[in-house]
């Protein structure tokens, strides 16, 4: 699968989130704040506590200029924005969810803040040593050649600047079968174990690196992330048909099930420019 398909037919979307603000708020979408999105915006595992891990990581100040590579809607941009004050450029591919970003920005007042830029991660748009932190959350899974999109987050940070990411890893018992139906399915590929992508940092020009396995926080998430997908199912067939619907929710659960079986997990990473 593409990866603009994959997001294309993505449950998580700027209708879906924008329709859950309204259930929650009565019907009233005036004056949103950035706060009133964070429940439904962030499409990555671990919530706002999984963006100020990075955060940290990052070293991300008031002062810091910082890049959200693969961005999505803007979510984790929205947050880093409104919690440490700094400005975010929030780079994404896909036209849906980049013009999403940039509305659900606007609707919270957030755009002299949040600069929407559509574009690739695998080459990125920006001068070298433009930012102090790159940040990037569950997105380097969709993009094949790993290393070009580390070597590009390394000349557009400064001296010093620090990249910190989350990603899918691929674990020993991941077999060739599996990784193409992932590849199939939610159009992930080249898939790392967390020595591999400790080994690419370090020939993107990294140092500093630290790998840390985070499958063990995942495993919960993944599950109960099928269970809301599940519960919003009625939703999703309504808009992309019941066969769809029914494919969508198989493969999420074989998805799962290598979650479960210890055969992918999560890995956060960290190094400095
Ligand atoms: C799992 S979502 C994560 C979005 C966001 N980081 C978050 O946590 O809410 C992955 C995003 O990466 C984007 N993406 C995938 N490949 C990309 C590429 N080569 N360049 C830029 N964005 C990409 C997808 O379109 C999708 O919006």
């Amino acid at each position: 699968m593409r990866v603009d398909d994959f997001y294309d037919r993505h449950p998580i979307n700027p209708h879906q989130v924008l329709a859950a603000v309204a259930r929650r708020r009565g019907g009233d979408l005036a004056r949103l704040s950035a706060d009133d999105l964070f429940e439904f915006d962030q499409d990555h595992y671990g919530g706002l506590a999984a963006v100020d891990a990075l955060a940290r990581r990052a070293a991300i100040t008031a002062a810091s200029r910082v890049l959200d590579v693969c961005a999505g809607l803007a979510g984790p941009a929205r947050f880093l924005t409104s919690r440490r004050g700094c400005g975010v450029v929030a780079l994404e591919r896909n036209a849906g969810r980049a013009a999403g970003a940039a509305r659900l920005t606007r609707l919270v007042g957030l755009e002299g803040r949040v600069r929407i830029v559509r574009g690739d991660a695998s080459a990125l748009p920006f001068r070298e040593g433009s930012f102090d932190a790159c940040v990037s959350q569950e997105a380097f899974q969709h993009i094949a050649d790993k290393l070009a999109v580390l070597a590009g987050c390394r000349r557009v940070l400064a001296p010093g600047g620090r990249l910190a990411f989350t990603d899918w890893i691929a674990r020993a018992r991941l077999g060739e079968r599996e990784r193409a139906r992932l590849a199939e399915w939610m159009a992930a590929t080249t898939l790392q174990s967390i020595d591999s992508y400790r080994a690419l940092l370090g020939r993107a020009g990294f140092v500093r690196v630290e790998a840390e396995d985070v499958s063990d926080e995942w495993r919960p998430i993944v599950r109960a992330r099928l269970q809301m997908f599940r519960a919003m199912r009625r939703e999703t067939a309504a808009r992309v048909g019941e066969a769809r619907s029914h494919d969508y929710d198989q493969l999420h659960a074989f998805f799962v099930g290598l979650v479960e079986d210890g055969k992918l997990g999560g890995g956060r990473f960290s190094g400095s420019a």
